[in-house]
């Protein structure tokens, strides 16, 4: 195990564990608070995080924003990362050789941050994470407890750019990590 981010993050720009590194510009490692208690996981860089080298700044992120003002959660006191930190070509959904290649990182991540909340965004985030057998349609808005961690599945931003009628939902899960955290005295 690598003990820091920094650390960590140099050897990520420099990895070749799996094809996706060959198609990208820039690795997107993730940002946020080194010691947050929130930590949300998304699928893997689009074109605008690939760009940039940062997670969640394209049209899903910029309405996942939108959400954390009108919630009451401040991007800057949560850990973004996502399941691969290169992107996928035409952003398609990471192959499961893949995710698996790049879990080690996250794995890292997670032990480094030690988040109480983990929020999964999304299906892929969801069965790398917690195992194929979970859905995100019926996981959603629903805690699961492993290991002292809480996961919240919820839907993914893009997911609600494509179909406005999930935006309810994932608000709602929202509130609850919003609610879980306050009555924590978590940072989020
Ligand atoms: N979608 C993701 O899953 N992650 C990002 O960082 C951006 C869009
Ligand atoms: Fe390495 Fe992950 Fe990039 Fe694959 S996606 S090359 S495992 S950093």
């Amino acid at each position: 195990m690598i003990e820091n981010l920094e650390e960590l993050d140099q050897i990520v720009k420099k990895c070749s564990k799996c094809n996706l590194c060959n198609g990208k510009t820039k690795t997107v490692f993730g940002v946020g608070n080194k010691n947050a208690d929130i930590m949300f996981i998304g699928e893997g860089p689009g074109a605008d995080e690939d760009k940039e080298g940062e997670p969640f700044v394209g049209k899903a992120g910029k309405l996942m924003n939108q959400a954390f003002i009108g919630i009451g959660i401040t991007r800057e006191n949560v850990y973004i990362t996502n399941i691969v930190k290169c992107r996928p070509p035409n952003n398609r959904t990471p192959l499961k050789e893949e995710a698996k290649a790049c879990l080690d990182y996250l794995r890292n991540q997670v032990m480094i941050i030690k988040p109480k909340i983990i929020v999964l965004l999304g299906n892929t985030a969801l069965k790398n994470i917690l195992g194929d057998e979970y859905g995100i349609t019926s996981s959603r808005g629903k805690w699961i407890e492993k290991k002292e961690i809480k996961y919240m599945p919820t839907f993914h931003p893009a997911a609600l750019l494509r179909d406005e009628g999930k935006k309810i939902d994932f608000w709602n899960d929202l509130v609850l990590i919003k609610k879980e955290a306050d009555e924590n005295n978590w940072k989020i």
